[in-house]
């Protein structure tokens, strides 16, 4: 179904969320959907924006590939607005631009396109009926995920609690240092999610540690555990947070959220404190 459009007076430009780590499996997608509809449960109107030619988000959320007519591969290339790919699911107040397997071809092209690092941000950062948007990467630091860096205004990291977890994180950071000094000077990293945490396995712990000790304050202290309804629900082309309301991982995904929310109403308080500085 096709999105209603809202008075264009009443849009304002979204915050803008990237879910990203160019390590496979570590729980993106998850993370993307669960933490998009526990945002729409306290009342926030989102957008998932699915970036990855997998399309496990649209997938999880019920969304059919032969359903779709465009994606997010047309919202990039500038060949459809976002408001007209959109569309929404079974979630309140969700919508989502979903993937098409166009997209496994998008890195080739962007290569010759026209500012190819801005294509995402030119279609995503503009006023939209959405408090937030969030994009669910691929697992590369390609030039899709380099289009969400631009685009966006912070990311969030989910890295599994496994013995390679770190490896490669040195690679993700200087590339987000390289689009904050080239393209996105306001670009930061909002926080680490450690995902699929095992408290019965002692290397969950010491990874978790480890991170904490890189990462510092950046690590939410909400930690995800492994739980086998969350990897359940998206055969059922729901959110966890809808198939298992009270399931241990629906229920962390929901203090995730809250967490990342008083991050939030935090980052405003000192945005409006810098500005009545300046004034
Ligand atoms: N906390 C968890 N407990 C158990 N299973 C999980 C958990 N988080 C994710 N999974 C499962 O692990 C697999 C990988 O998760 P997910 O698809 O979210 O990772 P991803 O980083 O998006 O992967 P990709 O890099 O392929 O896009 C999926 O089958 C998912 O259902
Ligand atoms: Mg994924």
């Amino acid at each position: 179904m096709i999105q209603p459009r809202t008075n264009p007076a009443d849009n304002k430009i979204p915050r803008l969320l990237a879910v990203a780590n160019q390590k496979g499996g570590v729980g993106k997608t998850t993370t993307a959907v669960n933490l998009a509809t526990a945002l729409c449960a306290v009342g926030q109107k989102v957008l998932l924006v699915d970036l990855d030619s997998q399309g496990n988000a649209s997938t999880g959320l019920g969304v059919r590939r032969a359903e779709i007519q465009k994606s997010t591969y047309d919202v990039l290339f500038g060949e459809a607005d976002v408001l007209d790919v959109a569309v929404k699911t079974k979630v309140p107040r969700l919508s989502l631009a979903p993937s098409s397997l166009h997209l496994a071809g998008a890195e080739i092209e962007l290569v010759t396109a026209e500012e190819r690092e801005y294509c995402l941000r030119k279609a995503l950062r503009k006023p939209l009926p959405y408090d937030y948007v969030i994009i669910d990467c691929p697992p590369s630091l390609s030039l899709l995920t380099l289009n969400a860096f631009v685009a966006v205004d912070s990311i969030v990291v989910p890295l599994q609690c496994e013995f390679y977890a770190l490896e490669g994180l040195s690679h993700l950071v200087k590339t987000i240092e390289r689009v904050q000094r080239s393209f996105n000077p306001g670009l930061d990293i909002h926080g680490v999610v450690l995902t699929m945490y095992d408290p019965r396995n002692r290397l969950s712990g010491a990874v978790a540690s480890d991170v904490r000790k890189y990462f510092g304050d950046k690590v939410y202290k909400t930690v995800i555990p492994r739980n086998v309804r969350l990897s359940e629900a998206p055969s059922y082309g729901l959110p966890a947070i809808v198939y298992d309301m009270k399931c241990p991982g629906a229920q962390a995904y929901i203090h995730l959220a809250s967490e990342i929310i008083r991050r939030e109403r935090d980052l405003r308080k000192e945005k409006i404190i810098k500005e009545e500085q300046v004034a």
